[in-house]
């Protein structure tokens, strides 16, 4: 059984802490989806490169609902994903690790429900938490042992892109109470709540956000400060994955009980 999934964001495109790696496939209701599974520590592991595995798939057009949808049939219980994000405040500073607990929605072309009406009817999750809680204390709890510099919280605004913010953009985020900026985090979050999954995500400064760095953005930095930091997100990736206990039941498995659950 499959239990856990890390989705990589930038920069990460391959399950290097994963052995006897093979590539699968299945087919969903919103296309198909390809992923690749692995061992880790006795447990096997799902992987999907969020943006593909050679960094194609636009933040907008990734086929969110499949891929958590995918991670679902297959039996994840509970997402680790990554992402590379601006900041917007120089407490968050390059390199660090934040554990993202709120959001600010500001997509505008997605598709952020399984529940559109007709047979599937409408559905309001709550999203009063919609980090889970429990693997958030997991990867705070291992990053303190382990020595990793990570802030216990921090507001992600979701933008559109693909394109960079503007200043103005930015200091209107901050004014709003953002602490970070990436263009991933929804509406994945959101489905993987919709379809009962724990998910979380951790956050990887890789530069300020526009206007607050002195430079101009460049994809360049973004990739060399990730890759820079590869090895202390696997360390952390690694030791959660040894303290996740799969069999404890948690809210995130019933956030859609009013509705009589997730089905897929
Ligand atoms: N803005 C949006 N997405 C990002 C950024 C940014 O500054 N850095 C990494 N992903």
């Amino acid at each position: 059984m499959i239990n856990i999934a890390i989705i990589g964001g930038t920069g990460v495109y391959d399950p290097t802490i994963l052995e006897n790696v093979h590539q699968d496939e299945i087919k969903t209701p919103y296309g198909l989806v390809s992923y690749k599974v692995g061992d880790f520590a006795g447990r096997s592991i799902a992987f999907i490169p969020r943006h593909g595995s050679k960094h194609s798939i636009a933040p907008h057009l990734i086929n969110y609902q499949a891929n958590i949808w995918a991670m679902k049939k297959i039996g994840v219980q509970k997402i680790l994903a990554t992402a590379a994000v601006g900041s917007l405040n120089t407490a968050m500073k390059l390199g660090d690790f934040v554990l993202v607990d709120q959001f600010i929605d500001f997509t505008k072309t997605r598709k952020s429900t399984f529940y559109e009406g007709g047979d599937k009817g409408v559905v309001h999750v709550d999203l009063t938490s919609p980090y889970c809680l429990t693997l958030r204390e997991a990867l705070l709890s291992v990053s303190q042992k382990i020595g990793i510099v990570i802030h216990s919280s921090g507001t992600y605004v979701c933008t559109e892109g693909p394109r960079f913010e503007t200043p103005a953009e930015i200091a209107m985020f901050a004014q709003m109470g953002g602490h970070l900026v990436g263009m991933t985090n929804v509406p994945e979050v959101i489905l993987a709540r919709e379809a009962e999954m724990c998910y979380s995500t951790i956050a990887m400064v890789t530069n300020y956000a526009a206007g607050i760095s002195p430079n101009p953005i460049t994809y360049g930095e973004v990739i060399e400060i990730m890759n820079e930091n590869t090895e202390k997100l696997k360390k952390l990736l690694m030791n959660t994955i040894l303290l996740i206990d799969t069999t404890l039941d948690c809210s995130c498995q019933q956030a859609l009980a009013e509705y009589g659950g997730f089905k897929l």
